[in-house]
């Protein structure tokens, strides 16, 4: 072979060798175009896909939805959306949310105000707002507004509608219910009180004149007592209704601290005497002394001594106590009794409230506490519970403005 013909040997395997690395390029570049036309129809069909869900979730909610961009097109709606508002087609069409607002607007007895606040939404760009809406025709509709952002830039809002209208009927007469029950409760203690009273005159009365049988006499004494739980019982729903039906007068007049403990105290000898508890009472300073209808701080403290009876086994120890701490006068009741799950020391406080513990007998209404911290509140008061927990005892804590006299 020449030097010539190795040559052109030479030229011919090199044009070999890059004609097929060409070629070997072609086709990787177009396996790579196929394979991006391949992501790109895959990517094409989630997206259809998932355009197709929110459609599917858009129509698929009881709400109403609407979602326009931050200059105001509509980008989207369900059909709730038109069916709620009425909106005529064309409307809807023009995908003008302003068109879409004066129709809405329509349905208010003002709708200028219906407007503003649409306009406050987009101007203060609060990332969420919500409103309740009362249509002229009766319906009430809540209303929901949320940005939507993309990469924090704001593209939009959601703005979803939801026919409220039932649930609110379903509250106003459940409120109607509670205030017709209030009021039967309330005319019941009053037809009770009075035929109470005459019984309890008439076996006083037969107390003193009847036959002295000591038989007899026992089951006076008993009719007695249960009359006056009944009373009591009685008396304490009379307070709920003149507390409900903002009733409760108070006769405010001046009172030493220590005579409340003393004829709160009194109030309750019986009880704690047939349960065999001992109470001991440590008196607060004789100076101090309140601004307070008496009657009715007694008949606070008397409340309080008597679940620290009721709630405690029999031969047990109450604690009544009062000082002045801070400018106020502080009044302890404690017990060493049943004591008070935490869950449960905020809600006693409510009507009809008790806590359920086998073994604890429920001789009382649940109202006791209520009326507690009614009165101690219309006296510019506070009252709290403590308790370690379960058998570990309870103890009431009222606080009450002190009477200071002013020397002018
Ligand atoms: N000193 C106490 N110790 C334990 N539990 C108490 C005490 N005082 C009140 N409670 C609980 O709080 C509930 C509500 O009290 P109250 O309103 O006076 O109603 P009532 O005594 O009629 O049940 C009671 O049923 C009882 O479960
Ligand atoms: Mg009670």
């Amino acid at each position: 072979m020449t030097g010539d013909e190795r040559e052109n040997d030479l030229i011919r395997s090199v044009a070999l060798q890059n004609a097929s690395s060409i070629l070997i390029a072609r086709q990787r570049a177009e396996q790579e175009l196929l394979e991006a036309k391949q992501a790109l129809e895959k990517k094409t069909e989630e997206l259809a896909q998932s355009l197709s869900m929110m459609r599917a979730t858009l129509e698929s909610t009881t709400d109403a939805i609407l979602v326009t961009d931050e200059q105001g097109v509509i980008t989207d709606f369900n059909e709730n959306f038109v069916e709620m508002w009425r909106i005529p087609r064309e409307i809807m069409d023009s995908r003008q949310h302003r068109l879409v607002r004066d129709a809405i607007s329509q349905r208010f007895e003002n709708p200028k105000q219906y407007d503003s606040r649409i306009d406050e939404i987009y101007s203060a760009a609060a990332p969420q707002a919500s409103d309740v809406l009362e249509l002229a025709d009766g319906r009430v509709i809540e209303r929901f507004s949320k940005v939507q952002s993309v990469e924090g830039r704001i593209v939009g809002r959601v703005w979803t509608f939801r026919d409220i209208t039932e649930r609110r009927l379903t509250e106003k007469a459940l409120i109607e219910a509670d205030r017709r029950k209030d009021e039967f409760l309330s005319v019941l203690a009053h037809e009770l009180r009075n035929p109470l009273a005459a019984v309890l005159m008439a076996v006083r009365l037969l107390q003193r004149k009847g036959p002295p049988d000591p038989a007899l006499q026992n089951l006076r004494a008993i009719i007695v007592r249960q009359t006056l739980l009944l009373t009591k019982l009685v008396d304490d729903l009379l307070d709920v209704g003149r507390i409900t039906t903002g009733k409760m007068r108070l006769e405010k007049k001046h009172v030493a601290l220590n005579t409340i403990l003393k004829e709160a105290a009194e109030v309750c000898t019986l009880l704690i005497e047939r349960r065999n508890h001992t109470l001991s009472v440590q008196f607060a300073d004789p100076s101090l002394s309140l601004y307070v209808d008496a009657a009715r701080i007694v008949q606070v403290v008397s409340n309080l001594l008597n679940n620290a009876a009721k709630y405690m086994n029999d031969g047990g120890q109450i604690e009544l106590a009062a000082s002045e701490e801070d400018g106020n006068a502080v009044i302890r009741v404690r017990d060493k009794g049943f004591g008070i799950p935490r869950e449960m020391l905020d809600r006693i406080f409510q009507r009809f409230v008790q806590i359920s513990t086998p073994g604890r007998g429920a001789d009382g209404l649940g109202i006791g506490l209520s009326v507690v911290k009614t009165l101690v509140e219309r006296h510019g008061g506070t009252v709290e519970a403590a308790s370690e927990g379960l058998g570990k005892g309870s103890e009431f804590v009222v606080r009450l403005p002190l009477f200071v006299e002013t020397n002018e």
